[in-house]
C-alpha cells in the first residue's frame, strides 16, 4: 500500500463543523457496552466520545482515533455523537477492533472532498485510492448507524481526475451496519478483505462500489445519481484462485439510469445480485466488460438469482451474466461467502 499523505485545512461549510484540536483522557467503558464481535482476540473495552460541540472526550474523529494506543488490543468504541464532521479520517493498520458508531446515518456524517486529481504534500497527484474520506486499513472495523461523504462535485461525463471516494475499507473482516456512503464517481473503495454491509445506503454515479474485495451486501439499497449512464459495481478480482467477489443479497437499486450493474474492473471479476429489486434504470446489457479487448466476457463471474423488479430483465441482458441454479447461488447467499460464521454474530448478520 503506498503511504498515505494528507492535508488537512481548516474550512467551515454551513451546518458543519470544523474540527479542533482538543484533548482529553480515555474513559474505560462500563459493561454495558455491547459486545458484538465474539472472536478469541480483543480484550477489554475502551470507550471513547467524539462530539462536535465539545461535550465528548474529543472535536474530531481523528483525534478519538490517534488516542487509540499502537498495537491496540482493546475493543474500542468511538460514539460519535449527532454532527457533521468536516475532516479526513485515517485508521492505521496498528489499531485494529475501532468501532465508529453514530446517532444514525442521518445524523452523524464525517465527510472530506478529495479528488483524484489533487495534489498531497508531496506533490503527487492522489489518485482515487487516496481520495476517501475515511480510509480504515486496521483489521475487525466496524461502523454502526454513521454516513460517510465525499463532497467534491459529481464530474460530467468524460471529466477526468474527478473520482473521489467517500470511504476505503483495505482491512479485513469489517462490518457495516444502517451506514450511509455518499459520493459520486468511485464512492465506496471496497479494496481488499472480507466485509459485510447490512442495510446500509450506497450513493453515487460511476463504479460507485469498486475494488478487489470479498463483500456480501445484505438488505442494502444502491442509489444511483449518474447524469447520463452510470455503474453500480466494479469487481477487480484478477485471477481465478482469489476468494473475492461482491455479493448482493436482498438489495434494492434506485435512482437515476441508464445503468451497467457490474463491470469486469478485473479479468476474472466476480459479481452476483440475489433477491435483488431493480427499478427500471439498468442499461440494455446490464454489465459492461471494461475494455473490449481482454475478451473478460470469456472470464468473468457475473450472475444473477431470483432477481425481481421492472429492470430485471435487463440484468439478464447479456449471455455471460448468468441465470444461476440454487447450487450455484448458494455460496454467494450466506454470510460464509466473507467466513462470517468466525466473526459475524448471528444476530447482525
Ligand atoms: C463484565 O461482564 C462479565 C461477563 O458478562 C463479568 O464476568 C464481569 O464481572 C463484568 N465486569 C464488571 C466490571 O462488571
Ligand atoms: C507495535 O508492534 C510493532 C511490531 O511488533 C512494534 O515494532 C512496535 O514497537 C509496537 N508499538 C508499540 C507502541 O508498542
Ligand atoms: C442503529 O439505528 C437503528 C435504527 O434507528 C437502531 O434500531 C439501532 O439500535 C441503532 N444501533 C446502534 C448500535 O446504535
Ligand atoms: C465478448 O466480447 C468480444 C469483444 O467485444 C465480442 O466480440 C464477443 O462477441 C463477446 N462475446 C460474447 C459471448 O458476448
Amino acid at each position: 500500500m503506498a503511504p498515505f499523505t494528507s492535508f488537512f485545512s481548516i474550512l467551515t461549510l454551513f451546518l458543519c463543523y470544523a474540527p479542533l484540536k482538543y484533548s482529553a483522557t480515555i474513559i474505560p467503558s462500563t459493561n454495558s457496552t455491547k459486545r458484538h464481535h465474539k472472536w478469541v482476540g480483543p480484550s477489554g473495552h475502551l470507550f471513547i466520545t467524539v462530539d462536535a460541540r465539545g461535550t465528548g472526550d474529543f472535536l474530531s474523529v481523528q483525534a478519538a482515533v490517534d488516542a487509540v494506543p499502537d498495537n491496540n488490543t482493546k475493543n474500542v468504541l468511538i460514539k460519535i455523537n449527532a454532527g457533521c464532521y468536516v475532516e479526513k479520517v485515517v485508521v492505521p493498520v496498528t489499531k485494529p477492533y475501532i468501532t465508529f458508531q453514530g446517532d444514525g446515518r442521518d445524523e452523524t456524517m464525517i465527510e472530506w472532498h478529495d479528488r483524484a486529481s489533487d495534489r498531497g504534500t508531496n506533490g503527487q497527484q492522489l489518485r482515487t485510492y487516496r481520495t476517501a474520506s475515511v480510509i480504515v486499513f486496521a483489521n475487525y472495523f466496524s461502523a454502526r448507524n454513521i454516513s460517510f461523504k465525499n463532497t467534491a462535485p459529481a464530474p460530467m461525463p468524460g471529466m477526468q481526475g474527478w473520482q473521489a471516494a467517500a470511504f476505503r475499507i483495505s482491512g479485513d473482516k469489517a462490518y457495516f451496519s444502517g451506514c450511509g456512503f455518499y459520493g459520486a464517481q468511485d464512492t465506496l473503495c471496497d479494496d481488499a478483505g472480507r466485509h459485510y454491509f447490512k442495510e446500509c445506503y450506497i450513493e453515487g454515479s460511476i463504479d460507485f462500489i469498486f475494488g478487489n474485495g470479498r463483500s456480501m451486501y445484505k438488505d442494502c439499497e444502491l442509489h444511483s445519481i449518474a447524469t447520463r449512464f452510470g455503474s453500480i459495481a466494479a469487481q477487480d478480482r484478477n485471477s481465478p484462485d482469489e476468494k473475492t467477489g461482491f455479493a448482493f443479497v436482498g438489495c434494492k437499486v434506485t435512482g437515476r439510469g441508464p445503468l451497467y450493474v457490474g463491470r469486469a474492473m478485473g479479468q476474472f471479476s466476480r459479481i452476483v445480485y440475489s433477491y435483488t429489486y431493480f427499478d427500471d434504470v439498468v442499461a440494455h446489457g446490464g454489465w459492461d466488460d471494461w475494455d473490449h479487448t481482454s475478451n473478460k466476457n470469456k472470464t468473468v463471474f457475473f450472475g444473477v438469482y431470483k432477481c425481481w423488479g421492472p429492470g430485471a430483465e435487463a440484468v439478464r441482458g447479456v449471455t455471460w451474466a448468468r441465470e444461476l441454479d440454487f447450487e450455484t447461488a448458494h455460496p454467494f447467499l450466506v454470510k460464509s461467502f466473507v467466513n462470517g460464521r468466525h466473526w459475524i454474530a448471528p444476530s447482525d448478520a
